[in-house]
């Protein structure tokens, strides 16, 4: 098993499909009345968010103490990295404390790459900046896997602001292990260059979604991240929704058995209506749901958990 989960091509196929199959037998506990497993227990998590999270940090949370684990909650606002403490410093300072593992939400691409050079437990990157979030990426597969079957041989369009999607990054290169095949559609403008080379060769870009739809087995729709915009990227809000959103005549150009993803927050009326949202394909509330059960899976693995 790997010691810690910072990027979406940290786990090969073997790994994936463990945490993936771990993942399972944990969402048999949460349809249990007694919800908690002992797996963890004397063990200490630390959730450390730097940014605003609502369903991640949450998700983290609810997986740590369904496993037992002692968690302690550090949000950068009201704590001393207001005062200008160094994540060195925190690191240091979750060190003495004895912390198992940290989870780590940050602005800064990298930044737990480089806690992970300064504590001696498992470091589980929640999200840093516009680079990665692989747990999404896991639950992501999860939900795909458990709608669909399998994972090999399924075609995946992520589609919108994969510029500065760290959702869309760790998809791309876990779905690549994975053995799906990805097409990253958007505006130009919203679809780095390089990505495909810097990525997983064999990533196709298209700049049409009403080509791509017939050919898909998933949609993943981004949220356009307006936080992280400090230019134009498209004429409007209106135009963007015309060109990229998912509204209902252009999911039924989907086949039939085709799902469509959200990692949420949605901005309902953008790049997603509510009547795709809310339709028997939307997996949305799902992957909420399957994000506790992967996240309970990466903690006890890299924990080195047993008597499961
Ligand atoms: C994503 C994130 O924060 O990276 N959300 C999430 O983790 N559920 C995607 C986003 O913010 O658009």
């Amino acid at each position: 098993m790997i010691r810690h989960l910072l990027s979406g091509a940290d786990p090969d196929l073997a790994t994936a499909t463990q945490i993936l199959d771990t993942a399972a037998e944990m969402a048999t506990v949460a349809g249990r009345e007694v919800k908690k497993l002992p797996a963890l227990r004397g063990r200490t998590v630390v959730n450390l968010f730097y940014e605003d999270s609502t369903r991640t940090r949450i998700s983290f949370e609810a997986a740590a103490k369904r496993l037992s684990a002692d968690v302690i909650n550090f949000s950068a606002k009201g704590s001393s990295v207001t005062k200008g403490e160094s994540l060195k410093d925190t690191a240091l300072t979750l060190q003495a404390m004895g912390a198992d593992a940290v989870v780590v939400r940050h602005p800064a691409s990298g930044a737990p790459h480089r806690l992970a050079n300064w504590v001696d437990g498992s470091v589980v990157n929640a999200g840093d900046g516009t680079h990665e979030h692989p747990t999404q990426a896991l639950l992501d597969a999860y939900t795909m896997r458990s709608r669909l079957g399998r994972l090999a041989g399924l075609h995946v369009a992520i589609v919108g602001d994969v510029l500065h999607s760290r959702v869309a990054r760790s998809n791309v290169l876990l779905l690549s292990t994975l053995g799906a095949k990805v097409t990253l559609v958007g505006p130009p403008t919203l679809i780095p260059m390089d990505i495909s080379a810097a990525l997983a060769p064999g990533t196709a870009v298209s700049y049409d979604l009403d080509a791509v739809l017939p050919d898909v087995d998933v949609v993943m729709m981004l949220r356009v991240q307006r936080e992280r915009m400090n230019d134009s990227y498209f004429p409007s809000a209106r135009e963007y929704s015309r060109r990229f959103g998912l509204d209902g005549p252009r999911m039924r150009r989907l086949p039939e058995h085709a799902i469509v993803m959200h990692p949420g927050p949605m901005n309902r009326g953008m790049e997603i209506t509510p009547e795709v949202a809310d339709s028997p394909r939307s997996t949305i509330v799902e992957q909420v749901a399957n994000g506790v059960s992967v996240r309970m899976a990466v903690l006890y693995l890299l924990l080195g958990g047993n008597n499961l």
